[in-house]
């Protein structure tokens, strides 16, 4: 699928460039295409740590303690915890259904370990996590649910 990145946010579109950013409201004109905006592991079969350190962990609760009926999607990043530092960390973490945006958390340096809980209304479709670290770029992990 196509992605669009915006020039503005960094936040990424799936299929095709939005009228303006949901994330930060810039126009569509401020999006390009980048079927590189993602980074990848050099080989899946055998992640290194760098890989763990960034790729997201999801963990799908569909008994909600808070919200009846509501199901919790936790992500982590990563299998191995990524550092909060002043120099490097987590900034941000967008969560996706059926590759549609619902939700930006975004995080301070050094307040804060990388994990975050998004309370889905529907229990269907694919979820999808997109993390930006400051020096390492973008990273994805999908599940179904
Ligand atoms: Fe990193």
């Amino acid at each position: 699928m196509k992605m669009f990145v915006c020039g503005m946010c960094g936040h990424i579109e799936f299929g095709e460039a939005p009228e303006k950013c949901p994330v930060c409201g810039a126009p569509k004109k401020a999006f390009t295409e980048d079927a590189n905006a993602l980074k990848q592991p050099a080989d899946p079969k055998n992640l290194t740590e760098g890989d763990k350190k960034h790729i997201p962990v999801i963990t799908v609760n569909k008994q909600c303690s808070l919200v009846p009926g509501c199901t919790d999607v936790h992500i982590k990043i990563g299998e191995i915890l990524h550092v909060m530092e002043a120099k490097h960390w987590i900034m941000w973490i967008d969560v996706y259904q059926d590759y549609k945006w619902v939700a930006r958390y975004q995080m301070a340096a050094d307040k804060i370990n990388p994990v975050v809980s998004a309370h889905l209304k529907s229990g269907t479709g694919k979820v999808t996590a997109i993390e930006n670290c400051n020096v390492h770029g973008k990273w994805l992990a999908e599940v179904q649910l």
